[in-house]
């Protein structure tokens, strides 16, 4: 959800439990293996839009014209003219505090694996190298004849794009609607997943299959679960313990080892 700075502070001020955080610190603190699991909200932060909620982008735009296989076939330089808007946009944005503590999380823990559904590349700027983009990434493109994967920082991309090797066309490096994750990627997911001791979930509206089945799969394998967000979501109930607020705020106070809860924001 797509929130202004003004209902950011009024969420913040009203109740900001400081307990749980230390429960989840004490967690941390004892697991042999952690996965933290993002979503758009990680970046809302660095001014990348959400997909849900009042100014998110399927409000203002139809996922079934611009995300899906069919809208790529059907109008590809409306698809791409889309993405390198997206891209234009990203292009500008740096990782926020969120992104760098959950760096700074991996650097704690030698069993560590973030999985994000962003494809912004944010995690990666801000050092995370333990890393899954289930989604795929922005700066990547894919040829549609070939398969040849490589990365294009160029904003804009110039259109139609083709591939240097065989001239098909190029698609963004994203899993659309109606697309399956790659196979090997949500293997490593699902693995991680079983044998995790904590899994950290931050905002992520909870909705989209597969990552949001993978809260009650940790759950089911023994792992303590934890979701910071904005907003209760789907998966709020499902967890040990769901903490309201922004992640830029409430990550980098999950790294104060031993510090007294912080209640400004
Ligand atoms: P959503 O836009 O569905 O959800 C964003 C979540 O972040 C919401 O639950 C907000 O309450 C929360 N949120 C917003 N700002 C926050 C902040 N500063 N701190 C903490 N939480 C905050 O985004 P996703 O759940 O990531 O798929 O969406 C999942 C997938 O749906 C995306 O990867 C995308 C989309 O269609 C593809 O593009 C394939």
């Amino acid at each position: 959800m797509a929130y202004t700075l003004g209902q950011i502070a009024a969420k913040e001020a009203a109740v900001q439990p400081t307990e749980p955080i230390q429960e989840i610190r004490e967690r941390l603190s004892k697991a042999g293996s952690v996965v933290v699991l993002t979503g758009a909200g990680i970046s809302a932060e660095s001014g990348v839009p959400t997909f849900r909620g009042a100014d998110g982008l399927w409000k203002n735009f139809r996922a079934e014209d611009l995300a899906t296989p069919e809208a790529f076939a059907r109008d590809p330089r409306l698809v791409w003219e889309w993405y390198n808007w997206r891209r234009e946009l990203i292009a500008t944005t740096q990782p926020n505090p969120g992104h760098q503590a959950i760096a700074e999380m991996e650097a704690r823990h030698e069993r560590f694996l973030l999985i994000t559904q962003n494809v912004d590349g944010l995690h990666r700027s801000a050092g995370s190298r333990k890393l899954l983009e289930i989604h795929g990434n922005i700066w990547l493109v894919r040829c549609t004849a070939c398969g040849l994967v490589e990365e294009n920082r160029d904003v804009p991309i110039a259109l139609p794009p083709s591939c240097r090797a065989c001239r098909g066309l190029l698609r963004p490096h994203i899993v659309w609607f109606g697309e399956a994750l790659d196979e090997k990627t949500l293997d490593q997911c699902m693995g991680a997943l079983a044998s995790c001791d904590v899994l950290l979930i931050v905002g992520t509206s909870g909705v989209v299959y597969p990552a949001a089945s993978f809260a009650p799969i940790a759950k089911a394998a023994g792992a303590f679960v934890a979701e910071l967000n904005l907003d209760p979501t789907p998966q709020s109930p499902l967890v040990d313990v769901s903490i309201r607020g922004r992640a830029g705020h409430l990550l980098p106070q999950l790294l104060q080892e031993g510090a007294a809860p912080d209640r400004q924001p």
